[in-house]
């Protein structure tokens, strides 16, 4: 979906404004779209129950937060994780796989130089496409294809697998990576942990890195009320790194 603008409430409650030309309708009233259209960036509006609301535009990470779901994306925490533990950065060349929904994809054309991304299934290859062209990504290349059978791309920094068997894409992988390149799989399940990991050891592509999982904590925080939030934030996925050495 396509963002024009944002209302947000004092608590942080978001709204995303498709068009400005219409009267836009939330839980807490509507807003006439000439308030809409008459305050600036930051302004405040209000509701028709009279609750205030502030007009801003959006930034990437509020366009990303409506990309279209297909298969379950992987979350921002693990992303996170992804690029602080690999330091891909703006020289970075990354091969993804599945690419699903497209959302790591998205996410890492940001960070990188040039991502190209795998999808075995036309339907999630296409709701990918959607959203790397909705949010205007012209440095991601959509594959249709299957990665066990092999990565097309030749020294990249970093493969990074959302997959349901993993330790099918590890030769792939290495012929994809250059020396010193990341091996990256992300999988909800121990099971496929220990598959991938044990894969992993028996190549001799690779050395071992690390196995963990992130838990995000969040806090409600309201005058002297100060503690975890109730519904806390379910299991996503493991994650385990490798790292590529001459074989
Ligand atoms: C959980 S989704 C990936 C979600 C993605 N990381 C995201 O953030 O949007 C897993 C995807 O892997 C795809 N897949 C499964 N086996 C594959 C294969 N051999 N080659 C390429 N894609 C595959 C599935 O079709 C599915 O779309």
């Amino acid at each position: 979906m396509k963002v024009g603008k944002l209302l947000v409430s004092a608590s942080g409650k978001v709204f995303y404004v498709k068009s400005l030309d219409s009267d836009y309708h939330t839980q807490l009233g509507f807003v006439k779209k000439e308030d809409l259209g008459k305050a600036g960036d930051g302004g405040a509006v209000r509701t028709s129950t009279g609750k205030e609301l502030f007009v801003l535009s959006p930034a990437f990470i509020d366009s990303y937060s409506k990309i279209r779901r297909g298969p379950q994306i992987i979350p921002l925490k693990d992303i996170a994780a992804i690029i602080a533990f690999t330091g891909i950065n703006k020289e970075s060349v990354v091969v993804d796989a599945g690419s699903g929904s497209g959302a790591l994809a998205c996410f890492l054309a940001k960070i990188v130089r040039q991502v190209f991304t795998y999808e075995i299934r036309d339907d999630f290859a296409a709701i990918a496409e959607e959203n790397v062209r909705s949010l205007e990504l012209p440095n991601v290349t959509v594959r249709r294809k299957d990665v066990y059978g092999g990565i097309e791309e030749k020294s990249v920094d970093a493969v990074i697998l959302d997959l349901p068997e993993p330790w099918r894409a590890i030769e792939a992988a290495a012929n994809a990576l250059k020396v010193g390149g990341f091996l990256v799989s992300y999988s909800p399940t121990i099971p496929q942990v220990a598959d991938f990991v044990a894969a992993v050891g028996k190549s001799r592509s690779f050395i071992n890195l690390k196995t963990t999982e992130i838990i995000e904590r969040q806090w409600e925080v309201s005058e002297r009320k100060v503690r975890p939030k109730s519904a806390a934030i379910g299991h996503s996925g493991f994650l385990s790194f490798a790292r590529k050495i001459k074989a």
